[in-house]
């Protein structure tokens, strides 16, 4: 169990390209929970302007970004990225030792560091995908892997699926953040997710920080929504 437990750790992905609907979604459901998740779309729609905008709300603010380029460029847009004060961001763990020490040695210099965490195996990827780009590794067995040079090469944690985390946890011990998506209150609508664990059970398989959309974005009171996950994982800590 790592520190960060001790804080809310629901995020939630502010999955729109409508910037008042973002605001107004953050807002409404801040007091709930740990943070907000900006994505591609978001990002695409609206720049670092738009980052500032949901940073400025004074939550901790995720940016999905997914840095995938070569050592010099990943370095410069870590950098880039830093100044706009997101708490953490990612990067993929598949660009390599140097690019992700290049990353990590391109924000220490910021006013308050990002936290920096990388993707693993993007959970769209099966085996029979990976095999087809020529990659023979079972998706599991590369995950840890890849969260292993993660932490040698100086990130703070991974990005991985709810069935990861506790394989994650047991190689990065327990100082490493662990975030995963795929989570879903029980009874709750799966939409395109497959394999899910509720928001106690990830908690409990060691995950720090716990993205989460539909679930409270698509509700009818987001805000009811964000407090009622908020409270399962209370309770689950006073049992
Ligand atoms: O709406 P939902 O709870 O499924 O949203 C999950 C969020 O996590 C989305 O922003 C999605 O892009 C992101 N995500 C994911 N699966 C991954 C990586 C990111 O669902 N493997």
């Amino acid at each position: 169990m790592s520190n960060s437990r001790l804080e809310n750790p629901i995020y939630v992905a502010l999955d729109t390209q409508d910037l008042s609907r973002a605001l107004e979604l953050a807002r409404s459901v801040g007091p709930h929970v740990g943070g907000f998740k900006i994505g591609l779309e978001f990002i695409s729609a609206h720049g670092p302007e738009g980052i500032r905008a949901i940073v400025a709300l004074g939550r901790p603010v995720f940016v999905d970004v997914k840095f995938h380029d070569i050592p010099n460029t990943v370095a410069g847009a870590s950098k880039a990225l830093a100044t706009l004060g997101a708490s953490i961001f990612n990067i993929h763990a598949s660009g390599g030792e140097a690019m992700m020490r290049a990353a990590v040695d391109a924000v220490s210099g910021a006013n308050s560091r990002p936290k920096i965490i990388g993707v693993t195996v993007l959970t769209s990827l099966d085996n029979s995908v990976l095999e087809s780009v020529g990659q023979s590794t079972p998706a599991s067995e590369q995950v840890v892997r890849l969260a292993r040079l993660a932490k040698a090469s100086g990130l703070d944690g991974v990005v991985c699926s709810p069935q990861e985390i506790a394989m994650v946890r047991a190689a990065c011990g327990p100082e490493f953040l662990i975030v995963t998506p795929g989570i879903r209150p029980a009874g709750a609508d799966l939409a395109d997710q497959r394999r899910v664990l509720t928001p106690p059970e990830a908690v409990r398989a060691g995950a720090d920080i716990l993205v989460i959309g539909r679930p409270i974005t698509g509700a009818a009171n987001p805000a009811q929504a964000a407090k009622a996950i908020t409270e399962s994982l209370r309770l689950e800590e006073a049992l």
